[in-house]
């Protein structure tokens, strides 16, 4: 950790008063919390009033995101650039703050780039997940949101996916480095009956803030469908290539349940209430309940932005599901969550991040 770390830190704690201003305000890690959900969950963090400590080693994200969060917020965030794998930095960090809770989105999450590199995938997200659940219980911090994902249902579960269904036999390292914390967590929750963690199964996270300050910014070409055709509408891509017309879906593309990003924020600070009243190990799919396939989310955007996005169908991509959605009543039922933006939502907001920042953060 730099010298600068080491001095903002000293800062926080001579101005510690004027960073709880809400009476029910909350210290909260958030690892990985300058990446794309992390950073719009400190969004909903700070305006709540809880205090937001990020750690990030910025291996796949930008500081810049954070300067944007706390404009949005008003609302300053303590960063520590740093990485879950190193006991020592999570040692110092726990030893100067007192936190209530943790959310833990730090870990790689390229499907295609943990097949080729599995070690990599298990160690920064299984070793990464383990050594900040021991630094939780040195320092005694019972509370924790875990960053899982749809995928852990694996290749042959029927939909729509429940959370009582069988999970493992994902068909990737990233998917299974998932379920691997996930049945850590639940053993972790099992031993220790002061524990309390939700495990949040993302579907598909797409849109940005509406104020255009914060959004994706992927590295390089982008993986998922969203910031490719956010590319393409910029001009920075020349042609979508659509993965894939000859599945079992009406117009032969896969089928998703693409969820807006502010949502899934607001769905961490539910699920984070949840915890303070709870205990044991609890499992929530985060996602709307309505799936849209490829051509869908092509025409969305097209209608929303007034552009005209290039496409060509290519062979299918390698361990793609014709479709997934989930089925999201127990958040509902249980976090008092549910997603409330539109497609059409998702798609504005896109485009309006894309718009303003062609080049994401690089762009500042
Ligand atoms: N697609 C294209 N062209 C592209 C990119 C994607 O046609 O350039 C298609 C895919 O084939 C798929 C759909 O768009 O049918 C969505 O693909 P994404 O890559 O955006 O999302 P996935 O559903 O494959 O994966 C996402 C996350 C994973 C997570 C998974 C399940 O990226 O991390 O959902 O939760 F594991």
């Amino acid at each position: 950790m730099s010298t600068f770390h080491y001095a903002s830190i000293r800062l926080v704690f001579y101005f510690e008063p004027y960073f709880r201003p809400f009476v029910n305000s909350m210290v909260i890690l958030v690892t990985g919390g300058a990446g794309y959900i992390g950073s719009h969950t400190a969004v909903e963090l700070l305006s709540q009033g809880h205090k937001v400590v990020v750690l990030d080693d910025l291996s796949n994200a930008c500081e810049e995101s954070l300067s944007r969060v706390e404009r949005i917020c008003n609302r300053k965030v303590h960063f520590v650039h740093g990485n879950v794998c190193d006991p020592n930095c999570l040692t110092s960090l726990f030893s100067r703050f007192k936190f209530d809770a943790v959310i833990h989105f730090a870990g790689c999450k390229a499907v295609g780039e943990s097949v080729r590199k599995p070690l990599d995938y298990y160690h920064n997200n299984v070793t990464g997940s383990l050594f900040l659940l021991e630094a939780m219980k040195k320092f005694d911090v019972k509370k924790f949101v875990f960053s899982s994902s749809a995928t852990i249902y694996g290749q042959k579960a029927p939909v729509p996916y429940v959370e009582t269904l069988k999970t493992g036999g994902a068909l990737n390292p990233y998917g299974s480095s998932k379920w691997m914390v996930e049945q850590i967590l639940i053993d972790a929750a099992k031993a220790d009956s002061e524990l309390s963690v939700a495990m949040l199964r993302y579907f598909n996270p797409i849109g940005a803030h509406p104020s255009g300050l914060i959004g994706e910014d992927p590295l390089g070409v982008p993986n998922n469908l969203l910031p490719f055709i956010a590319q393409v509408a910029v001009g920075k891509r020349e042609v979508l290539s659509v993965f894939g017309d000859d599945y079992e879906t009406p117009d032969g593309t896969c089928i998703r349940d693409y969820l807006h990003v502010v949502d899934l924020a607001e769905g961490h600070v539910k699920a984070l209430n949840w915890l303070m009243g709870h205990k044991g190990a609890e499992a929530f799919n985060l996602g709307t309940g309505t799936g849209f396939s490829v051509l869908d989310v092509v025409k969305a955007f097209e209608a929303a932005s007034g552009v005209v996005i290039p496409y060509q169908v290519v062979s299918r991509r390698s361990g793609d599901l014709a479709v997934f959605w989930a089925d999201a009543t127990k958040a509902k039922a249980v976090l008092g969550w549910e997603a409330k933006r539109t497609l059409n939502d998702m798609m504005i907001d896109t485009w309006r991040w894309q718009s303003l920042n062609p080049n994401g953060y690089a762009d500042t």
